[in-house]
């Protein structure tokens, strides 16, 4: 049996503990029973160990509870995290590996990590940080900073769970264990990218934190960059921490703006009232909590350049909106045409289009084959494998590498800092009323006038 691990959740009594990392827990702990977790929930609030373990219970309902609460002992302790005295006192006696994980909102992190002290932590704690990590290149340096004058690199864990959705993991043997792809890999073959993640969500009551942020920087500048950076790389040595993020990161280091023109390479929109399966939907503007004077965003789209050899000249184009209606979560590759098609050969002769669905998991492989009928004549048809759901959440990877204190799935400091600077010029000439604020009604596909990515 596994030594305990002990897991301190800094904000347990919130949505994000109940919602999102307590059912990966319990998901993980139901497909390793081997491990031993001893949650310590933190918070302000006056609860008791009681009700941190209901809240525990609760959220581990859709797993295997029974076998999985047999994994864990829960505790609960009040105290105020940006004050240093509660800090140290909260810490002191935790030993053996221990792992602080911050759901808590990114300024309230920010103080913490400024009352902290490198005295005050476990040998080896690791340091679980959700997005947004800083508000710009600047802030999320400071906060870096901070964070390595606190502990190594490699103890930080700047969580982006789509790093560790089974789609994105997929992409790596798809691409590198093929040589039918790897390669055909390039701007010789390849066209055009897509990553594409819109939603049929709405707000769902985050007008506090979204309406502050807007789709561009909740999914672009975060997420879909990253899952950019993981179509992109070049081969790592190893499916490691070192050469797995040193690949990534030199991704992001060569992606610009394509043309470096954010005016013609990007487009944001926001939903007017609307129905989705049914259900009617209020206009952004009215929804609680939304300040309409903000032109939020709730759809963006932008085009990107990963200006090296192997990709200079391919657009990569990245899009999430909310209150979409049939909504695309997919990485799409375009192929180019063959130069040359026989005479004598009619019909389709597109380029080949692979694409990888973000959930449900499925890879499609668009061809042009000869179809029922004339055997000369061209037809389009498409190859496809369900891959079917991870074995884990993409929660449950992420929080699997941080309690093994594993940095793979970890965004790199400098590639976190990365990330703003690249979607800054887009930020700024959205700032100055360079690019419009379009409208699309909610459950459409978006502006009518915008070209589909999909
Ligand atoms: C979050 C965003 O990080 O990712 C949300 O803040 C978004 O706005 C969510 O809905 C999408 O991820 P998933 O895995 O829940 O579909």
């Amino acid at each position: 049996m596994d030594a305990a691990t002990t897991l301190v959740i800094f904000g347990s009594t919130g949505d994000l503990t109940s919602r999102l990392l307590l059912p990966a827990l319990g998901q993980l702990l139901t497909v390793a029973p081997e491990r031993r977790i001893r949650v310590i929930g933190v918070g302000t609030a006056d609860w008791t160990a009681e009700q941190q373990q209901k809240v525990v219970r609760d959220s581990f309902a859709a797993a295997d509870a029974e076998a999985a609460l047999e994994c864990v002992e829960v505790e609960y302790r009040r105290a105020d995290i940006t004050v240093a005295a509660e800090l140290k006192k909260l810490l002191k006696d935790l030993d053996g590996q221990v792992a602080l994980y911050f759901a808590v909102p990114p300024a309230v992190a920010a103080a913490a990590c400024e009352a902290m002290t490198p005295e005050m932590l476990p040998d080896g704690v690791m340091l679980a940080l959700e997005k947004p990590f800083g508000t710009d290149e600047e802030s999320a340096a400071a906060l870096n900073r901070r964070l390595t004058a606190l502990v190594d690199e490699k103890q930080v864990f700047r969580v982006d769970h789509f790093l560790g959705k089974s789609t994105t993991l997929n992409l790596l043997g798809a691409r590198f264990a093929n040589r039918l792809l790897e390669p055909l890999w390039s701007a010789e073959s390849i066209e055009s990218v897509s990553i594409v993640y819109d939603e049929k969500l709405g707000l769902e009551g985050r007008a506090g934190y979204y309406d502050g942020a807007g789709a561009l920087v909740d999914m672009l500048q975060s997420h879909l960059l990253q899952v950019l950076a993981v179509v992109a790389m070049e081969q790592p040595a190893t499916i490691g921490e070192a050469d797995l993020r040193e690949a990534t990161s030199a991704v992001l280091r060569a992606t610009r703006v394509w043309g470096d023109d954010p005016t013609s390479s990007s487009r944001r929109a926001r939903y007017t009232a609307g129905s989705i399966d049914g259900v009617d939907k209020p206009s952004y503007v009215d929804e609680p909590g939304v300040e309409p004077e903000r032109r939020t965003e709730t759809l963006a789209a932008a085009t990107f350049e990963v200006r090296n050899a192997r990709w200079t000249g391919v657009p990569f184009t990245l899009r999430s909106g909310k209150a979409i209606g049939d909504p695309a979560r997919e990485v799409v590759v375009r192929f180019k045409a063959v130069r040359h098609v026989p005479d004598g050969l009619r019909g389709s002769a597109d380029g080949a289009v692979v694409r990888f669905s973000l959930g449900p998991d499925r890879m499609s492989l668009d061809l042009n084959l000869n179809g029922a009928g004339d055997p000369l004549v061209l037809e389009r048809a498409t190859l496809s494998a369900d891959l079917g759901p991870g074995q884990l959440m993409a929660y449950a990877e992420v929080l699997s590498c941080i309690l093994d204190a594993d940095a793979m799935l970890s965004v790199r400091g400098d590639a976190a800092e990365r990330c703003w600077a690249i979607v800054q010029p887009i930020l700024d000439a959205w700032a100055n009323d360079e690019v419009p604020l379009d409208e699309y009604v909610a459950g459409s596909r978006g502006p009518e006038h915008w070209p589909f990515l999909g």
